[in-house]
């Protein structure tokens, strides 16, 4: 509210007619707040999934502001506080892997996937709120994860899962870190070009699990503890791909301006061609879509699929940006 005013004050100023536009800016507020919006009081819960670190960076307001270009860092706390005031009595859960965030933060980087994955599928079943579906938004890494969520826990159903800046495919490359955790990402990058496929170290940092090495294809899908599973790669699951395709709407976001992850086409679950690393190849163009080994052709045919993309580095977005281009698919 404060900064539609803001920017209705403005405007107002240079009309000269302050007055006036305080007025409505008062009636406005009225209608917002009102119930017209939702009359019913009916929302679909949503669960956000952060990205790796993303919880370390508290210190972004400017989201909250409308017109700028940042966010990054951005918190998920902003976030959800953004959604709650466009979605009047919605229920968000953003979910915390760990008892705070400290170690939250740790297990984004140390704690086995497949085990992070279990925890919030256990959560997700407890928590009485989301008994009758809910919606998914994940940052970053956070999207491959509750896609696994869809794919091995139906109860209770996701309804549309918002991947933003997600790595469907993995990634081949680890140009830079997000947040200000260089040291983390220093061992990090050493444990990937010592042995991303050692047993050890996929059980071990949470990256390996979703590094992918087009030139090694056989170690990946061989070794590869998490992505290689999900994505079908040592055989097709039919119950992941029957899960999957219950998903009303699976909406991918790709930032065009990415630095962070390599290649960004993973964003939209493409990829390297395998065997070299210099060609991309769209999911259209993959094998994972042309025998439709995980059911996302089917889906494209459906129209359940939703590429989106956006101008900026790794998950930076404007306020206006995310309100009119991913709020609609919080509205139920
Ligand atoms: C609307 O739903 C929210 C969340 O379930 C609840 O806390 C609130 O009391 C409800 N409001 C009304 C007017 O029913
Ligand atoms: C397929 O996925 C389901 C759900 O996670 C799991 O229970 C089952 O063991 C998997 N089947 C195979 C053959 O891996």
């Amino acid at each position: 509210m404060t900064e539609f005013c803001l920017i209705y004050l403005s405007y107002c100023r240079v009309m000269a007619a302050l007055f006036v536009c305080f007025m409505s800016a008062i009636s406005l507020l009225f209608v917002e707040g009102s119930p017209i919006l939702n009359p019913n009081n009916e929302t679909t819960p949503l669960v956000i999934w952060h990205g790796m670190g993303e919880d370390l960076r508290f210190k972004c307001s400017c989201l909250l502001l409308p017109g700028d270009s940042c966010c990054n860092p951005l918190s998920m706390g902003a976030i959800k506080k953004m959604i709650e005031e466009q979605i009047p009595g919605i229920y968000v859960l953003s979910l915390m892997i760990g008892k705070n965030v400290i170690e939250d933060t740790e297990n984004g980087f140390f704690m086995e996937v497949n085990e992070q994955v279990a925890m919030v599928c256990e959560k997700l079943a407890q928590d009485p709120k989301l008994q009758g579906g809910y919606n998914a938004m994940g940052f970053s890494q956070g999207a491959q994860f509750l896609r696994a969520v869809a794919q091995r826990c139906p109860n209770p159903p996701m309804k549309t899962l918002i991947s933003v800046g997600g790595q469907h495919q993995g990634v081949y490359g680890f140009p830079r870190c997000p947040g200000e955790t260089s040291k983390i990402c220093d061992y990090i990058r050493e444990a990937l070009n010592t042995g991303a496929y050692n047993d050890w170290i996929q059980k071990h940092l949470v990256q390996a699990e979703y590094w992918h090495d087009p030139l090694n294809d056989d170690l990946y899908k061989k070794h590869s503890l998490f992505l290689a599973d999900i994505n079908q790669e040592r055989g097709v699951n039919e119950t992941y791909k029957k899960n999957l395709q219950m998903l009303e709407k699976f909406v991918m976001v790709k930032f065009l301006q990415d630095s962070v992850v390599d290649p960004v086409d993973t964003e939209w679950f493409g990829f390297l061609k395998t065997g070299q690393a210099k060609e991309t190849e769209t999911l259209q163009e993959s094998v994972l879509y042309k025998e439709d080994r995980l059911g996302l052709a089917a889906m494209d045919k459906a129209g359940k699929l939703v590429f989106l993309k956006t101008e900026g580095d790794h998950l930076q977005f404007t306020r206006e940006w995310f309100v009119d281009n991913l709020i609609p698919f919080l509205r139920s």
